[in-house]
C-alpha cells in the first residue's frame, strides 16, 4: 500500500509537525558549514506555509546523548532557515513543555516554529511513547521529511505517528525513495555502481544488494585493499579487514557466477604512514604521510599503504562509467579530505558528471566529495542520507517510512 504523501493532506489552518533532518555540520562558532540538508527540506516547508499551515519543525543535531548541549543547539539553523524562506522562523530552546504548548497555541496560519534538538531528551532515542505523545500533541498532522533519520525508530521519527490523525511523507522523503528505490530497481542499462569507503564490513550488504541490480561494480577506497588481499595480492601496510577476507572472496565468487563485472584498482597512490608525537586539537596524535608515490601495479610494497586509486585505475573506471546509462556512487576512492589524496575521488566525480548517465550519489562522504569538486550541479540526485541510504539500499525497512499512514 502506498504511503500518504504531504500533498494528500488538506493543511490550511492545521498544525503540522514536520520532522526534518537538520543534522548539519557546525564549525566551533555555531556557523553552518554545509547547508544542503536545510536546502533540501525547503520545498516541503514552503509548500505547507504557502497553504496556510502552522508549521512546527523538529530535528536532532549531533549525538548529545540525552543532555542539553549548547554546541548542538538548532538555534543557528532557525536563523539560516528564516533567511532562506524569507520569512520569520521562531525558535524555542525546548522541544516539549509548557513554553512550547503556549507558543503553539497562539500560532497563526503561515507561522513557522523550530523546536530545540529533540535529542536533548534521552526519551527521543528510546522512542518513549510519553515523549512521542507530547510532540504529537502540537499538531493534527505529522509530516516526515527527514530521510537521513528514517532508519532510526525514535520518538520524533516513528513514535509520533501513533498519536496524530494522519502522518505523511514530505517531498524530500518521497524524492529519496524514488531515486534510491524505483530508479535503481529499474535502471537504464548499463547500470554501474561505484563503491568506496574504508570498510568492507560497512558496505557488504550494499555490495551484495547492488550485485543483483548493477551490471558492473567499481571498487575503491580502503575497502579495495581487503578485496585485493583476499586474492592474495600484497597490500603492504594498507588498511585490511582480516576478518572480512572470506566474505570478500565469497562476493567475488558470487559476482563471477552471476556474470557481473567487479573492478578492483590496478594501481594506487601510496605513502608511508607516520604517527608523530604532536597532538591535534582533540588531543590525538597527528598522522603524517611521507614518501608519496604511485605504484605501477596492484601490489603494494611493505611499509607503504594505499591512500588513493592510481591514474590507470581512474582511466579504467572512467571508461566503464562513460558507457553507463545509470550510475550509483557511494564512498570516496581515497583519503579525499587530504588534498594530496583527493585526485582519484575528484576524477571519478568528473567522469560521472561527464558520462551523461542518470547519476545518484548517496552517503555523507561521497556527497561531500562531489560538493567539494564543484560538480554537484551535474549530478542527477544527491541523497541527504548517510546511514539511511545504505540501509535502504541493503533492502532494510526504514522505521520512519514504515510507520507513516497508508493512503
Ligand atoms: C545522519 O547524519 O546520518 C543522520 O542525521 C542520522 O544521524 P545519527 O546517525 O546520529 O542517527
Amino acid at each position: 500500500m502506498p504511503k500518504l504523501n504531504v500533498q494528500d493532506l488538506n493543511v490550511a489552518g492545521r498544525r503540522v509537525l514536520v520532522r526534518v533532518d537538520f543534522n548539519v555540520p557546525l564549525d566551533g562558532e555555531g556557523r553552518i558549514t554545509d547547508e544542503s540538508r536545510i536546502l533540501a527540506s525547503l520545498p516541503t516547508i514552503d509548500w505547507l506555509l504557502e497553504r496556510g499551515a502552522r508549521v512546527v519543525l523538529c530535528s536532532h543535531l549531533g549525538r548529545p546523548k540525552g543532555k542539553a548541549d549548547p554546541a548542538m543547539s538548532l538555534r543557528p539553523v532557525a536563523k539560516r532557515l528564516s533567511d532562506l524562506l524569507a520569512r520569520p522562523v521562531a525558535f524555542l530552546d525546548e522541544c516539549v513543555g509548557e513554553k512550547v504548548e503556549k507558543t503553539v497555541a497562539i500560532m497563526k496560519d503561515g507561522d513557522c516554529l523550530l523546536l530545540e534538538n529533540v535529542r536533548f531528551h534521552a526519551a527521543e532515542e528510546k522512542n518513549d511513547p510519553v515523549f512521542a505523545k507530547k510532540l504529537a500533541a502540537y499538531a493534527e498532522f505529522f509530516v516526515n521529511d527527514a530521510f537521513g533519520s528514517a532508519h532510526r525508530a525514535h520518538a520524533s521519527t516513528e513514535g509520533v505517528t501513533h498519536f496524530v490523525q494522519k502522518s505523511a511523507a514530505g517531498f524530500l522523503l518521497q524524492k529519496e525513495l524514488r531515486y534510491l528505490g524505483d530508479e535503481l530497481a529499474h535502471p537504464a542499462r548499463p547500470f554501474v555502481a561505484i563503491l568506496g569507503g574504508a570498510k568492507v564490513s560497512d558496505k557488504i550488504a550494499v555490495i551484495e544488494s547492488l550485485l543483483h541490480k548493477a551490471d558492473a561494480l567499481l571498487i575503491g577506497g580502503a575497502m579495495a585493499y581487503t578485496f585485493l588481499r583476499a586474492q592474495k595480492i600484497p597490500t603492504g601496510d594498507s588498511l585490511v579487514e582480516e576478518d572480512r577476507l572470506e566474505t570478500s572472496r565469497r562476493v567475488l565468487d558470487l559476482a563471477a557466477k552471476m556474470n557481473k563485472r567487479i573492478f578492483l584498482p590496478v594501481d594506487h597512490v601510496v605513502a608511508r604512514r607516520v604517527v608523530t608525537d604532536r597532538l591535534d586539537k582533540k588531543g590525538k596524535k597527528i598522522v603524517e604521510f611521507q614518501d608519496v608515490q604511485t605504484t605501477a601495479v596492484a601490489a603494494i610494497d611493505g611499509g607503504l599503504c594505499g591512500v588513493d586509486i592510481g591514474p590507470n585505475t581512474v582511466r579504467a573506471y572512467a571508461a566503464v562509467v562513460a558507457e553507463a546509462k545509470t550510475v550509483f556512487w557511494n564512498g570516496p576512492m581515497g583519503i579525499f579530505e587530504n588534498t594530496a589524496f583527493a585526485k582519484g575521488t575528484f576524477d571519478m566525480a568528473q567522469a560521472v558528471a561527464a558520462s551523461g548517465a542518470r547519476s545518484i550519489v548517496g552517503g555523507g562522504d561521497s556527497v561531500k566529495a562531489v560538493n567539494k569538486s564543484g560538480l554537484a550541479g551535474k549530478i542527477t540526485f544527491l541523497s541527504t542520507g548517510g546511514g539511511a541510504s545504505l540501509e535502504f539500499l541493503e533492502g532494510k525497512t526504514l522505521p520512519g517510512v514504515a510507520a507513516l499512514h497508508e493512503r
